[in-house]
């Protein structure tokens, strides 16, 4: 569905499409202040269209990034082991360089400090993010890029006949291998949707997802997080996901951001894999994230 096919939204936003399919820039609008229905519902319709809206040099405050996020949908823990930042529970700050153990499983990566390769935020539970909102705190002086791919043009391309095939599919998403050591060291447990997480029991979800609003057919596996496709050998699984992850970030479905401090990313994480650009060395770079609860992907 198209932004003319949608009721038109009464507020004119200032729209810079930044690729094909995916990602657009909106200026001229100030998210530390409280924002109207008008101006919010019209956001979320170009939100809804290019799955990654960027709004450049906010420098919000933790509270406005809060403010900014709730008023697209609940907010969830920051993170449902990590946990979110003293006194900001929803918020959940991304500093690689900090914190190389937490992400050690993504061997090579952590230890140059670079960040985390393709994913879909927090695909391990039952009812993963609909929606997340990074606010750049602290930025290198080069390198640190973000790139969101568009998993509804992924899947458009391609071929009807394996289109109709994966549609057919059940994917395992387990966070053990990213989250389980982390888990079983705190204290209590973790949290998400109002439950104390004790374990990360695999979830399974559709390897082709529908999305809740527009009705739109999405991929929906992850390098990140998927561990394999039910009723498939385990060869196969490996090989059709392998296949998968290449095809899915293909240049044609990509947008790349490249961060100044404060500007604001808010994607759509139904339809959407990211994945942070590890060129920055040991320079810093730290992001906060909040995101929006989801729904149990069909
Ligand atoms: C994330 O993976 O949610 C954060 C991406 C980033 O640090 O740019």
């Amino acid at each position: 569905m198209t932004l003319t096919e949608r009721s038109r939204p009464s507020v004119d936003l200032d729209v810079r499409p930044l690729s094909g399919t995916i990602g657009a820039e909106i200026a001229g609008v100030d998210l530390s202040v409280e924002l109207d229905d008008d101006t919010v519902a019209a956001i979320r319709r170009v939100w809804l269209e290019r799955r990654v809206v960027f709004f450049r040099s906010q420098h919000l405050t933790t509270e406005q990034h809060e403010r900014f996020a709730s008023r697209f949908g609940e907010l969830t823990p920051g993170h449902p082991v990590l946990g979110g930042v003293e006194g900001h529970p929803s918020v959940f700050e991304i500093d690689y360089s900090a914190s190389r153990e937490v992400y050690a499983h993504y061997g090579d990566v952590a230890t140059r400090s670079a960040g985390l390769d393709w994913h879909t935020d927090v695909t391990f539970v039952e009812r993963p993010p609909s929606a997340s909102i990074l606010n750049a705190v602290v930025i290198p002086p080069s390198g640190g890029d973000t790139m969101w791919s568009d998993q509804v043009a992924a899947l458009a391309a391609l071929s009807p006949s394996l289109q109709g095939y994966l549609a057919t599919l059940t994917a395992v998403h387990d966070g053990r291998a990213a989250f389980g050591a982390q888990l079983a060291r705190r204290d209590g447990g973790g949290e998400w949707e109002g439950e104390v997480l004790s374990s990360l029991e695999p979830v399974r979800h559709p390897v082709v997802r529908v999305h809740p609003e527009t009705g739109e057919r999405a991929l929906f596996v992850n390098p990140g997080f998927t561990s394999h496709v039910e009723g498939l050998h385990p060869d196969e699984s490996a090989m059709l996901l392998s296949f998968l992850y290449t095809h899915s970030v293909r240049p044609e479905f990509v947008v790349r951001h490249h961060w100044t401090p404060g500007d604001i990313a808010f994607w759509d994480n139904r339809v959407t894999q990211h994945s942070v650009v590890g060129d920055y060395g040991d320079a810093r770079r730290v992001i906060q994230r909040v995101s929006l609860r989801g729904e149990r992907p069909h």
